[in-house]
């Protein structure tokens, strides 16, 4: 059995602690988009983990953990998250493989992330900073792109560096006004890494399609959440990986037709960090209950979320688009306190009603969100483990959901923990 993990918002649903739930079951833990801008926490027992780029299955000693080829590797960061691992006691020897034809997010590309955010003023993206657009661009562009392969070839690697760097610094200083990279630093880090990472370096797709072959079973985990997805999500408040479930085949190199679940991770409300319309945002006592209750901070960055009420509109449309099979809720603790809550089921744009969600930001700017209003629990809910343990209203707001999204709720986190979670 393979299954792929998504995220159905806007990011940061609580799908590390569902990976990590699902993995004890399974033999491989995938990461197959995006970067260091990712920020999955693990809890367990009081530890917390928080994974930029390793896979969440990391932190469970015997799951085999690989890397494929759409991720952009932080070398630094990855170091890193092996080097905090260790110190707990776990290793990665003998279980962890990254892709090598996966790209390298270097100095210059997150400098160039951040001059290019300082530089937009009110448009800007409100990206991590982490390098990930200039990465993937450079990707696209292919003739200034370095990929976990290259390290291979140490004098090729200076020579390309040498050019590429040449190129980045005459942006810097021409357009930016900004201080000029060292290619030769940069290149003795590369050395660094190369003698690092190369152990774990390989073909993962071969590696993959073996493992199944041979009946193993896969977790596909999805970073960032659908509605950040490069060509599906809300362009350019986006992130530059597709991050809905459509991008699990290309990014892995396993089609979808080899998965047999794909489960949507949503939160029992609605988080966004960064710019970007949010129809259903409360910027109000509501929004500020949620984020202090919830904890709304980013993992990566530390930053504020934005909250506001479920949209059943945006999550609709991420499964449709990501054939999702079941939703794990996340968060339903969080609501607890709130004499009514709401839920969105459908925007008003121009006057006219409708149920499928715009990626359009030009549309989706304008759209009004039409509420459903439930009546609140005051119950804290944190040590329930029982659907029918949980009071009525909490139990009548998730079947609700199932009616407005179409697919069942088979999971629902009450708390951080590995244990505060209800199986449906
Ligand atoms: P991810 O990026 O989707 O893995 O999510 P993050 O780790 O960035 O953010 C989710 C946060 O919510 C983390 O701090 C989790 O520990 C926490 N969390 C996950 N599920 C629940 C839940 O059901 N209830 C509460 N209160 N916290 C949760
Ligand atoms: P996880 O995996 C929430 C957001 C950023 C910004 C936009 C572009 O933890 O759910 P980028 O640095 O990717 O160019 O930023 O995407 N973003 C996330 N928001 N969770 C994430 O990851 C995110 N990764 C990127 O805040 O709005
Ligand atoms: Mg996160």
């Amino acid at each position: 059995m393979n299954s792929c993990i998504v995220g159905l918002q806007w990011g940061d649903e609580g799908k590390g602690k569902v990976i990590d739930i699902l993995a004890e079951k399974s033999d491989i833990v995938v990461r197959y988009n995006g970067g260091a801008n990712a920020g999955h926490t693990v809890v367990i027992a009081g530890d917390k983990f928080a994974l930029h780029l390793l896979p969440s299955g990391s932190v469970r000693p015997n799951i085999f953990c690989v890397i494929t080829n759409a991720v952009v590797i932080d070398a630094d960061c990855i170091l890193q998250e092996i080097d905090a691992l260790a110190q707990k006691g776990i290793t990665l020897k003998n279980r962890f493989l990254i892709s090598e034809n996966a790209h390298v997010v270097l100095d210059y590309h997150k400098k160039e992330d951040q001059l290019r955010e300082d530089s937009l003023g009110k448009n800007k993206i409100g990206t991590t900073i982490r390098g990930i657009g200039p990465c993937y661009a450079d990707k696209a562009g292919r003739s200034h792109a370095i990929r976990m392969a290259d390290f291979r070839n140490l004098e090729q690697l200076k020579d390309k560096l040498q050019a590429i760097v040449e190129y980045k610094n005459k942006v810097f200083t021409a357009l930016y006004n900004a201080e000029p990279v060292n290619a030769d630093e940069i290149f003795e880090k590369c050395k660094f890494y190369a003698d690092k990472l190369l152990p774990f370096v390989t073909d993962t797709t071969e590696f993959l399609h073996k493992s199944i072959a041979a009946g193993k079973s896969i977790l596909f985990e999805g970073a960032q959440g659908s509605l950040l997805d490069l060509d599906h999500g809300t362009f350019p408040y986006v992130t530059s990986s597709n991050s809905s479930a459509l991008g699990m085949s290309v990014g892995s190199g396993v089609p979808a037709k080899m998965v047999d679940k794909f489960i949507g991770i949503a939160k029992a409300y609605t988080t966004r960090v960064g710019a970007g319309p949010f129809p259903t945002e409360q910027e109000n006592e509501i929004g500020q209950y949620i984020r202090d209750k919830g904890h709304e901070y980013g993992t990566t960055t530390g930053r504020p979320r934005r909250c506001g009420w479920f949209d059943a509109v945006a999550v609709s449309y991420t499964v449709t688009i990501g054939a999702i099979d079941a939703i794990a809720l996340m968060h339903l603790d969080t609501l607890a306190g709130l004499k009514e809550i709401k839920l969105c089921r459908a925007y008003k744009i121009d006057g006219k009603e409708t149920t499928f969600f715009p990626a359009n930001i030009d549309r989706l700017s304008k759209a009004t969100p039409i509420y459903e209003t439930v009546p609140g629990w005051d119950k804290d809910i944190t040590e329930v483990n029982d659907f029918y343990d949980l009071p009525a209203n909490a139990q009548n707001f998730i079947c609700l959901i199932e009616e407005m999204v179409k697919i069942p709720v088979t999971i629902i986190g009450v708390g951080p923990k590995r244990t505060q979670t209800i199986f449906r």
